[in-house]
């Protein structure tokens, strides 16, 4: 074991606020604080210097444009994601080096490595095999995949012909499935028979033939992972392994416009519908390069594990894009953090040498249940940095990370973003810090943000506010919400205006700037750093023909960070039950999927409104919370209250 660094505490008093080594500044990319004032001065610079390392079949001629909900970067410019992940290190020479690491949860499996050379190969068949069933350019194509190499593979095909990807997380129901296919409008859709979860098969094809029904989905690229058994319907759907065996491996990568969409992912809002967020080409993949490169210290030959599902934002840009444009080695693992036992992760730490492991709170919560011996079992010195994100951490989490994973040596990134923002937004710079328990830092240079009062007035050092980004906007900002862009204009530039982008997150900062995000302020949750919209779990509820109303709050909860409690009533003459509770289980499960289950359900009489009829959920989520319920004069039936705070202890 090398010696734990001795970190540096510039002020004696704060003892937990880490600055960087000497031995770290003089291996990263920047370790001068003077990037800050620079980056600032002028983003426009900053990013089109990071610009210059990817590689461009047409250099911009303009650099940023902004017009209201019609800001453009890179104008002009043509290039592509693919070409940047691949044909960039093969045509320097590192054609040869690990591209991708795929664990399979079955231990008795193999392992897979393949070279940037190898991937780029399976890419461009695929990517041909995709044009033979009348994928073209702009054409939407469905991902529904578990963690192996052929969902990296499927995205790589996509953007390298052009056609943008809608990745839908494969635990997401059949449901949630459909809603994203008929809105996006793909005609094909990749999936698999199955996967490994807690060491049994799951049956994913089923899944994805209830969801393509009534969809526009007219083909459906089957790979074979699990072997398992599963209807094929004639003339829908192909096998992947079928359709890549005669594909040629030569697939020159489509000359994108930089403002070309490169994929949409869906994300929970504030109403019950899930919107399509839209990420262009160029001032994509220059954030995406350029975050991962300096927020998690990347170089050549790092083996990157981000234990994200491909299925969120975090997967698409920190398990595929970011470490690619980079040349380093990612890893993907399949299964589940507990099989074949608790220290999974830490095995595949040891097995694979991995230098940087970015994660999420919860996980790591329940690593700290799980027990210090786990981690103790396992060589964990290959690690050299450590990442955060999804929701706040706090500060039990932070320190048992940074001493027992990290064992004092590596430094946390704790990373605050948005699946509208692409990419990292706000988290101190590994050469220069600090790092600080539960709190994020600064935005990443070039990235212009303040935290305001809800009139827009900045607001002094800890003093609670929204935090809020100005333009020149990050050039991985979303351009909008596919096929809604009033919903786009109204959810995040009403607040403050067009230049001003409304994050929807309460923040505060320090004297020097460092800022702690306090959580989501409208009606969305972080169920285990999974985001959930309280609107989504009632309209699921509300599909039950025995619900008459419902309204579900967020709860704090020790492991998963937030937990939907939902107040259900049932239509006259219908008693409350147990079996009536599981019955609105599998409901959410259906229509959602296992994220969405409420925590508690509380059969109600009656819930509080306003004399004009709607459900007061600031009460609701007062009483589950324990807090005062506040002002109830405006309420038409105020004693429903006390009858509910009974209720939810009763029923726990
Ligand atoms: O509330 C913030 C929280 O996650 C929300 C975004 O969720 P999603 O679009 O699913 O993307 C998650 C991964 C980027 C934010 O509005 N959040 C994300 N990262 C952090 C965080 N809250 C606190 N600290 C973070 N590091």
């Amino acid at each position: 074991m090398p010696d734990a660094i001795q970190w540096v505490k510039k002020d004696p008093n704060k003892e937990d606020v880490f600055w960087p080594t000497a031995e770290l500044k003089q291996r990263t990319w920047v370790s001068d604080e003077a990037i800050y004032d620079q980056a600032n001065a002028d983003p426009e610079a900053f990013w089109a210097k990071h610009a210059e390392d990817l590689h461009w079949f047409k250099k911009w001629d303009k650099t940023y444009e902004f017009a209201p909900q019609a800001y453009k970067w890179f104008i002009g410019g043509k290039t592509n994601l693919s070409y940047n992940s691949l044909d960039r290190h093969i045509e320097a020479g590192k054609g040869d080096n690990i591209a991708l690491i795929w664990e399979p949860e079955p231990i008795k499996e193999e392992a897979v490595k393949l070279t940037y050379k190898q991937l780029h190969e399976r890419v461009c068949k695929f990517a041909n095999a995709l044009k033979d069933l009348g994928v073209k350019k702009g054409d939407a194509v469905g991902i529904y995949l578990p963690m192996i190499p052929e969902a990296v593979i499927a995205m790589q095909a996509c953007v390298r012909i052009g056609a943008p990807h809608s990745v839908v997380f494969s635990a997401f129901s059949s449901e949630s499935l459909r809603d994203r296919m008929v809105d996006c409008g793909a005609k094909v859709i990749i999936t698999a028979d199955g996967y490994y979860r807690r060491g049994k098969p799951i049956n994913l094809k089923k899944s994805a033939d209830a969801g393509v029904e009534d969809s526009p989905v007219k083909k459906v690229v089957v790979v074979k992972r699990t072997g398992a058994e599963v209807p094929m319907t004639e003339g829908r759907d192909v096998w992947y392994q079928d359709v890549v065996a005669n594909a040629s491996s030569d697939c020159p990568a489509e000359q994108m416009d930089s403002e070309d969409l490169s994929f949409l992912l869906y994300t929970s809002g504030t109403t019950g519908k899930p919107k399509g967020i839209m990420h262009t080409t160029g001032g994509y993949a220059v954030q995406a390069y350029a975050t991962a490169k300096w927020n998690f210290d990347m170089h050549e030959g790092d083996v990157f594990w981000c234990t994200a599902d491909v299925g969120w934002i975090t997967g698409h840009t920190y398990i595929n894009y970011g470490p690619l444009m980079n040349g380093a080695t990612t890893l993907v693992y399949e299964g589940s953090p507990d099989t074949p036992d608790t220290g999974r992760f830490w095995a595949i730490v040891e097995k694979h040498k991995v230098t940087q492991l970015y994660t999420a709170p919860t996980a790591i919560r329940m690593f700290i249940k799980w027990g210090d011996e786990w981690p103790a079992k396992y060589d964990l010195t290959s690690l050299r940095l450590l990442g955060t994100v999804g929701e706040p951490i706090n500060v039990d989490a932070w320190m048992w990370y940074f001493n027992v994973v990290g064992g004092g040596r590596c430094p946390i990134i704790d990373t605050w973003w948005q699946t509208e923002t692409g990419a990292n937004m706000v988290n101190n710079l590994p050469g220069i810090g600090p790092f600080i328990p539960a709190i994020a830092g600064r935005p990443f240079p070039g990235v212009l943000g303040d935290i305001l009062d809800s009139g827009g007035t900045p607001l002094g050092p800890n003093e609670g506010g929204y935090l809020a980004i100005f333009s020149p906007f990050p050039p991985a900002l979303t351009r909008g919400i596919y096929g809604d862009m009033d919903r786009f204009k109204a959810q995040y530039f009403a607040e403050y205006g067009p230049e001003r982008y409304f994050t929807s997150d309460g923040a505060r900062r320090d004297e020097a700037g460092n800022i702690r995000i306090t959580g989501r302020v409208d009606d969305v949750m972080n169920v285990a750093g999974h985001r959930l919209a309280t609107a989504e779990v009632e309209s699921a509820l509300a599909q039950n023909d025995k619900v008459s109303e419902v309204a579900v709050v967020s709860r704090p909860h020790g492991l998963k960070g937030e937990v939907p409690v939902a107040f259900v009533l049932l239509r006259g003459g219908i008693e409350p039950s147990d079996d009536i509770r599981k019955e609105l289980m599998a409901t959410v499960n259906q229509v959602i999927g296992p994220t969405g289950r409420p925590d508690q359900i509380v059969f109600a009489h009656d819930v509080p409104k306003t004399r004009s009829g709607k459900i007061m959920r600031r009460v609701l989520k007062a009483l589950v919370r324990n807090e005062p319920v506040g002002d109830l004069t405006t309420l038409q039936n105020p004693e429903s209250v006390d009858q509910l705070k009974e209720l939810v202890r009763h029923q726990e």
